[in-house]
């Protein structure tokens, strides 16, 4: 059983490729129930967009929380989708599961095209890197998918520096809701921002209003169809990104 969370779509395909792939299932993170009845000898995955070096708050809430039925020592694999680098994230998963008794048998990392524009100079990929990223992926989930048919216990992650677990606190501190804003000229009150958010952090009033349990996922900021969504000083005039399997045939 897999149980993937996404904003920008490319953890939900990675997700839905994996079960493909695996012949498993998939599960929203924000839709799953709180107890979780496991086929014998069915493999745990946990797929998710890397924060910060880290993973979403709501996929180690839901560690935390879900009780598994038939749990049986079930081979247990994560996949965190990042851009360029995990940090920490297998140190990080394998004390969330074994506070649980869960092994942490296989963790894995997929580059996938970027969806952060909160800080300066960063911007998301032109339409020819992000089609050979995600082509890439493709051709990366074969391989990941054979390793966990097979029950391969290994670790294949981008981690990049170790210095970044020690910044990642920093990162972490600053992701909160406070830095939306909507540009009230620019937005059409088309409520596609209240309805893509996973968490229902949206309120219309009629313009959007952020709550207080955001995951950052940047599906809202993504999907607004007049970039009426600010967040800080850096989103403005960037391009957005949002997956689509049409970018998986151009060039
Ligand atoms: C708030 C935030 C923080 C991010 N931090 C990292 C990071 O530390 N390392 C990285 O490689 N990518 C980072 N990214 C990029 C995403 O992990 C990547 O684009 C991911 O595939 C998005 O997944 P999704 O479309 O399923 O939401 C970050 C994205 C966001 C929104
Ligand atoms: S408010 Fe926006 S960024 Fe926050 S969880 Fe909802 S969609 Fe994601
Ligand atoms: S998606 Fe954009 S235009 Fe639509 S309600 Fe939200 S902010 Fe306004």
């Amino acid at each position: 059983m897999i149980f993937y969370f996404s904003g920008t779509g490319n953890s939900r395909w990675v997700a839905l490729e994996t079960a493909r792939l695996t012949g498993d299932r998939a599960v929203f993170i924000p839709r799953a129930g709180t107890i979780c009845k496991l086929r014998d000898n069915e493999p745990v995955g946990f797929v998710f967009p890397i924060y910060a070096w880290a993973p979403p708050a709501c996929v180690t809430a839901f560690i935390k929380s879900v009780q598994f039925d038939n749990y049986q020592n079930n081979f247990c694999y994560f996949i965190a989708t990042c851009h360029s680098q995990t940090g920490n994230i297998d140190g990080i998963m394998k004390k969330a599961l074994a506070a649980r008794g869960w092994q942490c048998d296989a963790g894995f990392s997929v580059r996938m095209p970027n969806n952060y524009l909160l800080a300066p100079f960063v911007k998301t990929d032109a339409p020819q890197k992000r089609n050979k990223l995600l082509r890439n992926a493709q051709t990366r989930l074969k391989d990941i998918a054979a390793d966990i048919s097979r029950r391969t216990s290994k670790f294949d992650l981008r981690r990049g520096s170790k210095l970044l677990s020690l910044i990642a606190p920093l990162f972490q501190k600053h992701m909160t809701a406070k830095g939306f804003r909507v540009e009230r000229d620019k937005c059409v009150k088309c409520g596609k921002c209240a309805e893509i958010c996973p968490v229902n952090n949206i309120r219309l009033t009629p313009f959007p209003q952020w709550g207080s349990r955001c995951e950052m996922c940047q599906a809202c900021l993504s999907v607004c169809p007049t970039a009426a969504i600010q967040y800080g000083r850096y989103t403005k005039g960037k391009q957005r990104y949002m997956f689509s399997e049409e970018y998986l045939n151009e060039d």
